[in-house]
């Protein structure tokens, strides 16, 4: 069981302040936090999680250690931006959630839906999704060594091991452990590899590395208690079956800030202005089909011709988050959240 007194920590609160924000008397929250939640009243559970600025399910989750939060990091991560898109699901429930672009999944690992369909078209992201609900022994020794082993020099050797004949006879587990060693070593968890397939991301500054967290191991649990399917491929052909009553959750590599030639023309994660208009005609195909359907993009001007079609709901909002590599481009950020409900 988690202590609440860490919970609150980790979000910058005292117990006195807590108690004081959530309008408990302190005496009581300290004797609350002796016992189990389930044992709290809803009123004071609903008042400390709005105070953390958490929904109730996932402060439960915290405190009973059963949360999930990505494996990976990923360039675009939604974790700052989950409590303005659950605000915003549909008020209805959904039969089964789709997410086309799941990079490291924050939205689904939150809401952990018991029917699910993920779909990325990076391969070494979606075998890794793969490994980790179906081979985590395996998995988490590997990482474990990576961990022991970390360096400069080893982290360049493992890199390098797509420059050789030796990739081709790793086993899918141990590409996964590379890809997501790599991924917590490198720089700003970048996943770049240049036009013959190979990574060329240099080694990063980080911690200690802990890639075995008791969140994967909840992660591993849920993707196989669940039906989570994991799909590799293009967003659009991963919800052709997606139907009446499903809910499809995009996000998609973002308009850029500031859009330059490339951008209407090519670019290089092959997203540039036509496929952002095939993506909006696809949102509107699923919804006549009686499908829900969010999207979250960069808050740009060009945002309001692209989604001025009336079935649309725009929501403009701000996060936290990286705009791109360069340290003037951290900060806040507007971003939308378009609905088709
Ligand atoms: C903004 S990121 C998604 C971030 C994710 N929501 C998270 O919380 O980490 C976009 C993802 O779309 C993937 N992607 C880019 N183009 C794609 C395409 N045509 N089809 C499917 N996935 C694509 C990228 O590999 C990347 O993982």
């Amino acid at each position: 069981m988690t202590e609440l007194k860490d919970v609150a920590k980790l979000n910058g609160y005292t117990m006195k302040q807590l108690a004081e924000n959530a309008g408990i008397k302190y005496t009581t929250l300290a004797s609350m936090a002796k016992t189990d939640v389930s044992q709290w009243k809803d009123d004071a559970v609903l008042s400390i999680s709005e105070v953390l600025d958490m929904t109730v399910v996932d402060f439960k989750n915290v405190m009973t250690g059963s949360m999930m939060s990505p494996f990976i990091k990923w360039v675009g991560g939604k974790r700052q931006l989950l409590p303005e898109l659950i605000k915003r699901l549909p008020k209805t429930g959904f039969n089964r959630y789709y997410e086309p672009f799941v990079g490291g999944g924050a939205l689904l690992l939150r809401l952990a839906p018991q029917r699910a369909v993920i779909n990325d078209f990076n391969p070494e992201l979606t075998n890794a999704w793969h490994a980790v609900k179906t081979d985590l022994t395996a998995l988490s020794e590997l990482l474990v060594e990576h961990q022991e082993n970390d360096s400069k020099e080893y982290y360049l050797d493992i890199r390098g091991l797509d420059r050789v004949n030796r990739f081709v006879e790793l086993s899918s587990t141990e590409r996964a452990a590379r890809f997501i060693y790599m991924n917590k070593a490198g720089y700003n968890g970048l996943w770049r590899v240049n036009s013959h397939g190979q990574n060329n991301v240099p080694y990063g500054a980080h911690q200690k590395l802990n890639l075995v967290t008791d969140s994967l191991v909840n992660v591993s649990n849920y993707l196989n208690r669940a039906d989570v399917e994991i799909r590799n491929g293009d967003y659009r052909i991963s919800v052709v079956d997606a139907d009446t009553g499903d809910f499809v959750y995009f996000d998609p590599p973002y308009i850029p800030v500031t859009q330059t030639a490339s951008f209407t023309g090519y670019t290089q994660d092959g997203f540039g202005l036509v496929q952002q208009e095939q993506l909006r005609d696809l949102a509107l195909e699923l919804a006549s089909r009686g499908v829900n359907v969010m999207l979250s993009n960069a808050d740009v001007p060009l945002i309001k011709d692209l989604y001025s079609d009336k079935r649309f709901k725009v929501h403009h909002v701000t996060a936290n988050r990286f705009v791109n590599s360069m340290a003037s481009g951290r900060g806040k950020v507007g971003e939308v959240i378009i609905t088709t409900y």
